[in-house]
């Protein structure tokens, strides 16, 4: 016995048992459904899109950069619109006005090929495809240019589960790079060419209200380019790894501070400087506890009483010299104050999903921070010094 699908309304010709059960009812209901189930799921997205409490977007462009690449977008839906409208309008009207209608039982003229049609659908697409192609391939081409003039030069470096950031340029006293982490400062209205790499696997920087995404790469490095407007001084532009990349690969955020000149300078002169080592109180003991535990990662530059300055640990982790400065812990996962940093230290991966068993110390591969099973007492200590490294 041979089944035919509801819809088929038409009786086959020849001899076939033709059985299809018609139920008007349901099927009516089931188109009902799946309308609802389209406008519901459209009209959602549709109102999240709306929302303006949504920094990580790239329909809110803040740079130079990421203005050109909004322009591009927006060029290409009012070109697709106009084609979806066109198309789907040429379609809904042929469906509607020659759509088969009761008594009418007569079989529709059967036509083959049409030489103008063809050609018609053939020569507009190319032409449209050579009209995005223009302004698509000028946008990438300027997006991919070396930055001229005055730029600032930012070295980034992608680790399981955070960012490294170098200014190649902005040297201390002993020719040490400005090193910082997960908190990128760069000036407004001025262009910061950033040179990225990773040291384990492939991730993407994104900020999406300042640039593209770019992979970033073991063994490679990639460019971007950020020009912020001038007249968003003074914000931050959070950013987010955007290439799966293990376990806290959601956690892997990170913050873009745009600063006026002014206040990208005094920055950068107070991240040259060294942490003072503390000599009285809970601070003090901290540092104890610090250069025990610590330094097996982390790397500070220190000043001692008598004016010495040393670097002390291995650079394995995030830099801490002005880890009390930075807003954010934990890769930009929660604001920076002393409960969170108490939480973090006693458990950091009950915060964040990390492996630090996995460390190899030796080979300079980590994969989380331990817990070191500190108690209540050289926790709080740790979080006075730490929070005193401005
Ligand atoms: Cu790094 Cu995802």
């Amino acid at each position: 016995m041979v089944y035919y699908p509801a819809h088929f309304d038409r009786r086959p010709p020849g001899n076939y048992v033709y059985k299809a059960v018609r139920n008007d009812d349901a099927r009516r209901r089931r188109f009902l459904l799946r309308i609802a189930f389209v406008v519901v799921a459209f009209g959602a997205l549709f109102l999240a899109s709306c929302s303006s409490d949504l920094p990580q977007s790239s329909l809110n462009p803040r740079s130079t950069e990421a203005e050109s690449i909004d322009r591009l977008w927006d060029f290409i839906l009012i070109l697709g619109t106009a084609v979806f409208v066109v198309v789907g309008g040429a379609l809904a009207y042929a469906v509607i006005r020659f759509r088969k209608r009761p008594g009418n039982e007569a079989e529709p003229k059967q036509i083959h090929g049409n030489t103008r049609l063809e050609i018609g659908w053939t020569i507009i697409p190319v032409v449209l495809v050579v009209i995005i192609a223009v302004p698509t391939l000028t946008t990438l081409f300027d997006l991919r240019s070396p930055a001229e003039g005055d730029f600032v030069r930012v070295d980034v470096i992608g680790h399981q589960w955070w960012w490294e950031f170098q200014y190649p340029d902005i040297l201390d006293e002993n020719g040490r790079p400005l090193t910082t982490a997960n908190e990128m400062h760069i000036p407004a209205g001025m262009t910061s060419e950033l040179t990225m790499t990773s040291a384990d696997v492939i991730h993407s920087f994104w900020v999406p209200s300042l640039a593209g995404k770019r992979d970033v790469v073991p063994g490679r490095d990639t460019v971007i380019k950020i020009t912020p407007d001038a007249d968003i001084a003074g914000q931050m532009v959070p950013g987010q790894c955007a290439e799966y990349c293990g376990l806290a690969h959601a956690d892997m955020r990170f913050r873009v501070f745009v600063d006026s000149e002014a206040d990208f300078e005094t920055w950068a002169a107070g991240q040259l400087e060294a942490a003072p080592v503390p000599t009285t109180g809970a601070a003090a003991a901290g540092y104890d506890t610090y250069t025990q535990f610590c330094t097996t990662c982390h790397q500070a530059k220190v000043a001692t009483a008598d004016g010495t300055v040393e670097i002390i640990g291995a650079a394995l982790g995030p830099d801490l010299t002005h880890f009390g400065g930075r807003t954010s812990i934990a890769a930009g996962l929660e604001e920076n104050t002393a409960e969170h940093l108490a939480a973090w230290i006693d458990d950091p991966s009950s915060i964040k999903p990390m492996s630090p068993e996995l460390n190899d110390i030796e080979a300079g591969r980590i994969m989380g921070m331990p817990d070191y099973g500190l108690d209540e007492q050289q926790i709080q200590e740790l979080v006075a010094l730490l929070e005193t490294w401005k």
